[in-house]
């Protein structure tokens, strides 16, 4: 089995018991919200939070968290689902496959393929890779494998944070910071992207914590202070999830 087969493999399973929504390997980590099957396909569908919208209070308050899932996100599905429309042909696909042959799919829906399925994909994934600070773990240390991982590249965990949060800081405009690992070496890396572009498809590396540095991801609490927001961020990282998906990161 390949890597492509096993990550798709498993995460139908994962689908089957959980309604987890990815087909990157983010783990099931997250009690089911809700007893409604969630289309991995053309029309994609907004999955509902796998918390309350003020579970990550105080770090990121009720108010954000209602705009960012029930407008945002679901604004990046909705204009995915319209590009989609007219091409019967891709609707069979995941949106980590459309994003894959992104330079294959027809020219007029490139564009809105990258940003509006780039937007479900991390959405998707960011929901997932936090909970209520000091619920399982959410906002403690790391452990096992993947803190080893994290020591071994960057020294210790706050060097890790401060790594992240200095390049996250410097995404200009809108953007993502990601922490992925090589699937070959497993060595972790840091990685920033702009706009909704995603490093949640690749074939030679994983995600694993995906943080949202758009204005709506904390403009409303925050204002103009990023680097308050990825501070308070690290207290709501379900590290369980992150360490799942570490242990996911195989060839
Ligand atoms: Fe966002």
């Amino acid at each position: 089995m390949n890597r492509r087969d096993f990550l798709t493999r498993s995460s139908a399973a994962v689908l089957a018991v959980s309604l987890s929504p990815n087909l990157s390997p983010l783990a099931a980590a997250e009690p089911a919200a809700a007893a409604t099957p969630v289309s991995l396909t053309y029309p994609f569908a907004l999955e509902p939070l796998p918390y309350a919208y003020n579970a990550l209070e105080p770090h990121i308050d009720e108010a954000t968290m209602k705009l960012h899932h029930d407008k945002h996100h679901l604004a990046y599905i909705t204009n995915l689902n319209a590009a989609l429309k007219d091409h019967p042909e891709l609707h069979t696909l995941t949106v980590e496959q459309l994003l894959r042959k992104l330079a294959d799919l027809p020219p007029t829906i490139q564009t809105a393929v990258r940003n509006h399925g780039g937007g479900h994909l991390n959405h998707r994934f960011f929901w997932h890779i936090m909970r209520a600070p000091g619920v399982e773990g959410a906002g403690a240390e790391p452990k096992g494998e993947l803190a080893a991982a994290i020591v071994a590249e960057w020294g210790s965990v706050e060097k890790m944070k401060t790594a992240f949060n200095d390049a996250a800081t410097k995404v200009f405009g809108s953007g993502w910071a990601f922490i992925e690992a090589d699937v070959k070496t497993k060595k972790l890396s840091i990685a920033t992207k702009p706009n909704q572009d995603s490093e949640l498809f690749s074939a030679d590396r994983v995600g694993l914590l995906a943080c949202d540095v758009w204005e709506h991801a904390y403009y409303l609490n925050y204002q103009n202070r990023r680097a308050d927001y990825l501070k308070a961020w690290w207290n709501v990282v379900a590290w369980d999830v992150v360490a799942r998906n570490y242990a996911a990161a195989k060839a």
